[in-house]
């Protein structure tokens, strides 16, 4: 009987293991393995107890070890994964598991954050005394920063817990996805709210003006690739424009973009977006300085304004055609892989006589199949059935502040066309 139980103990802990193997957290793995032992190893040391004699004891953790060890084999462990594989796994969409992304990232800000800061306080104290008297100030704007930082902390904890509501994410989930997630993510968000919702308004003027142009008037207009969606709601503001489709397919982008309740709360935040940035300030306070957003085009769009819906979808994967009156791309078409398919896709969507609009750089991904040069991009596009109706040039710096001495711009290439 007591060789039975051992054996029975030895099967249910490595099933449990293989079962939380197959979940891939680690939080969560070790956890379920403590409680394994937890309980199970009491368990078996009670069963024996009550059942064997001093002998029989010790036979029984014998043969409990070496089939244990047998059971932890690969050959084992394969077999119970696979019968685990059978038990259903908490469901995960594409845009479920980005958005866990972001809120493990908005969960490891505070940490983040404080490393990165205490790291730049011991560098400070590597100077000597009489140095750091020197730089008072530099101290302070750490501190002064680590407060800020709490700030935007508080922020992004909005968003984070509007996502785990939405998404039905547990604390466990969150816990047992890796902390050590860098703020990237969580920062992209800053940096996009206010590159698109930030009050002042002058920087994306430049850009948008020459887009906006193309688009009065026309009826239903598509902007894919809209990121938090400004400009398609400045689209939608204009004379005659009646729907507007908006294309996004990061996650968090998305869910930002296309949540009224949350950009509700967000609206009129302010917001830190250069604290990470330590160097090139030609005035300390200019890297503390906070944005404040203004969400009104989304949240109160004027009564005439066109309709926008922001949808969850990649561009590529589009099943309308001849749909589009115009389609207004921006930083955009050099996120393609293959140029030529983004090329072929805009003019599926549009009509004949349809206007595309687009204004950004070149600035091809990694992988990308062809980096064409805008002339070859031109000579591509007038061969390819399209009649180029304007060129421009322009310099946008994307995001940072331009108060930095840091200046990274793009040269970005501005047309409209239509398709013939
Ligand atoms: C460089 S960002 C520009 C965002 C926005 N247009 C702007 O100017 O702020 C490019 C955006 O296109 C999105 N994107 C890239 N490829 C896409 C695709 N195939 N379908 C939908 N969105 C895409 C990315 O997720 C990203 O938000």
């Amino acid at each position: 009987m007591w060789a039975a139980w051992g054996i029975l103990i030895f099967h249910l802990s490595a099933f449990e293991h293989s079962l939380t193997n197959m979940r891939r957290s680690s939080i969560a793995r070790q956890g379920r393995t403590t409680l394994s032992l937890l309980f199970l190893v009491p368990y078996a040391t009670f069963v024996a107890i009550k059942s064997c004699n001093a002998e029989q004891l010790v036979i029984c953790v014998v043969v409990g070890v070496i089939y244990g060890a047998a059971i932890q084999s690969n050959l084992a462990m394969k077999t119970f994964s696979m019968i685990a594989k059978m038990f259903p796994k908490p469901s995960s969409t594409p845009i479920r598991s980005q958005i866990l992304d972001l809120c493990v990232s908005i969960s490891s800000y505070d940490n983040n954050v404080q490393q990165i800061i205490d790291r730049k306080k011991r560098l400070f104290f590597m100077l000597n005394k009489e140095q750091q008297n020197n730089c008072v100030q530099t101290y302070r704007r750490l501190l002064e920063n680590h407060e800020l930082q709490k700030k935007n902390s508080e922020f992004l904890e909005l968003i984070k817990d509007s996502a785990v509501e939405q998404f039905d994410i547990g604390k466990l989930e969150l816990m047992g996805k890796d902390q050590n997630t860098s703020v990237r993510a969580a920062n992209e968000i800053i940096e996009h709210l206010v590159r698109d919702w930030s009050q002042d308004e002058k920087a994306r003027k430049e850009l948008f003006e020459p887009i906006l142009k193309h688009c009065k008037n026309k009826k239903r207009v598509l902007v894919p690739g809209c990121g938090l969606g400004k400009l398609a709601y400045e689209v939608a503001a204009l004379e005659g424009v009646e729907n507007v489709d908006a294309i996004e397919f990061n996650a968090p982008m998305y869910f930002v973009a296309n949540n009224r309740q949350l950009l509700q709360v967000l609206d009129k935040s302010t917001l830190y977006p250069n604290l990470f940035k330590f160097s090139n300030w030609r005035n300390g306070a200019d890297q503390l300085e906070g944005v404040t957003l203004d969400l009104s085009a989304a949240l109160t769009p004027k009564p005439d304004a066109g309709q926008v819906e922001v949808v969850y979808q990649d561009f590529l994967k589009m099943k309308t055609e001849n749909y589009y009156d115009c389609l207004a791309s921006l930083f955009f078409i050099d996120t393609a892989q293959n140029i030529f398919e983004y090329i072929d896709q805009i003019r599926r969507q549009l009509k004949k006589g349809g206007v595309w609009v687009n204004y950004g750089p070149l600035q091809y991904g990694t992988a990308a199949y062809a980096e064409l040069s805008a002339d070859e991009l031109f000579e591509y596009i007038e061969s390819s059935g399209w009649k180029i109706v304007e060129r421009w040039t322009g310099t946008n710096r994307y995001n940072g502040s331009e108060k930095s001495m840091l200046h990274t711009a793009y040269g970005i290439i501005g047309f409209a066309c239509i398709k013939e």
